[in-house]
């Protein structure tokens, strides 16, 4: 069996259905269940008993090694992050306590669990860390795409946070010949993505007659990547990635902000025409930028390519074309993930804009 860590969250949920798309394997995951986690994403696996989920904190070293020892992992796929960069912004401190802190106890758990191994287990055991291209930092118009070897330069502390979790686990591998592999990928969208970040923000303010708030000019420039293709990337790195190696993954799909936005209105006035006529896009409104906004991500996702096998099988007109289809089907989602609590960060990130 595997154990993921923060699969209640977008990226793990979506992979916990890829998963059991391909395999009968089990699953267990652990994950805090912040206000980003929601057991509904995962519900008809957990319903069905081919994954297990534990309430509980990565942070929490005897937790973790209790489960280690309880379900004898042959891997463990950390996805369980604090990753929205606008509450970096407001409050960095819990980014540090999961992010950095949360990662070192993992690891520390793990190397424990991993060191009392039988020799052939050992060798086959793999760590698996998610990661992000924001900690290479910003980009110009011309600077060519991200590589494994890009210097980092995080800007945010979501961004300073991941790349010190980064630096932990290479330092995990170089120093105690941990077995770990690192993905570091672009913008992820698609189904449960939840409603803070900027394309399912934008379909539920467009369907709620609300504005729909871009940052500073709405050129800066994202690398989507359908989250269904990283998940398969995650699952062929898993299988067939070099340990102790890092690979980029990304969608070869550079967008500029507004142009995403007018996409998703286009797409809207197409499948959800307003009954007044109007167009969605009329909803678009300008505000305040956000602080340290990095101007372009790109990925050269060369070498997961050549070396896994790896392409991305949405463009991103297939992706959000899926996307948008997939909020409108799916209410009961998005209506349980806008609580009160996502109102009051609503009102905190874009009430002073
Ligand atoms: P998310 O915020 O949707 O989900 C994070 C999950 O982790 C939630 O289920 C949450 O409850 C859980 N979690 C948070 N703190 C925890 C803790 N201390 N212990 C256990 N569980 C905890 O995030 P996501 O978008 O699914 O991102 C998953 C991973 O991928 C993160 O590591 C993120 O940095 C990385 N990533 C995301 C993107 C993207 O576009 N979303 C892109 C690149 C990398
Ligand atoms: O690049 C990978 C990263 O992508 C991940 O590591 C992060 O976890 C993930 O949140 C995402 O970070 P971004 O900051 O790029 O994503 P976000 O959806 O917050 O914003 C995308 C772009 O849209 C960014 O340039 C800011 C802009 N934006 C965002 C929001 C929420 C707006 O213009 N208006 C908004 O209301």
């Amino acid at each position: 069996m595997i154990l993921i860590t923060g699969a209640a969250g977008f990226i793990g949920g979506n992979f916990i259905h890829h998963w059991f798309d391909k395999s009968t394997e089990p699953v267990l995951v652990l994950d805090k269940l912040t206000y980003a986690g929601n057991p509904q994403t995962i519900a008809a696996h957990l319903d069905a008993g081919r994954c297990t989920l534990v309430q509980g904190d990565i942070a929490d070293r005897a937790l973790v090694a209790q489960l280690l020892a309880e379900h004898q992992p042959r891997a463990v796929l950390h996805f369980a992050a604090e990753s929205h960069v606008d509450r970096s912004i407001h409050g960095p401190g819990e980014f540090i306590q999961t992010n950095m802190v949360g990662t070192f106890e993992l690891l520390e758990a793990v190397r424990a669990y991993w060191g009392a191994m039988a020799t052939e287990a050992k060798a086959a055991f793999r760590f698996l860390h998610v990661s992000t291209d924001e900690v290479y930092g910003s980009l110009s118009e011309t600077d060519p795409a991200f590589s494994e070897t890009t210097a980092y330069a995080p800007n945010s502390p979501y961004s300073a946070s991941k790349a010190g979790s980064d630096h932990l686990v290479r330092a995990y591998h170089h120093t105690y010949g941990l077995p770990t592999l690192t993905t570091n990928c672009s913008n992820n969208y698609g189904p449960y993505h939840f409603p803070e970040k900027l394309i399912p923000l934008m379909i539920l303010n467009a369907l709620d007659g609300k504005p729909l708030p871009v940052y500073g000019d709405g050129l800066n420039i994202r690398d989507w990547l359908y989250v269904r293709d990283h998940c398969e990337a995650i699952q062929q790195v898993l299988a067939k990635g070099r340990v102790g190696e890092t690979y980029n993954v990304g969608g070869k799909n550079e967008v500029r902000n507004i142009d995403v936005v007018t996409t998703i209105c286009r797409k809207l006035d197409e499948l959800r025409p307003k009954a007044d006529g109007s167009r969605y896009e009329a909803q678009i409104t300008y505000v305040a930028d956000r602080p340290g906004h990095d101007r372009r991500y790109a990925i050269d996702p060369s070498k997961v390519e050549r070396e896994i096998g790896w392409q991305p099988a949405e463009t991103f007109e297939s992706g959000i074309d899926k996307t948008v289809r997939w909020y409108l089907d799916n209410t009961v989602w998005t209506d349980a993930v806008r609580t009160g609590a996502y109102r009051d960060w609503v009102a905190q990130n874009y009430a002073a804009r």
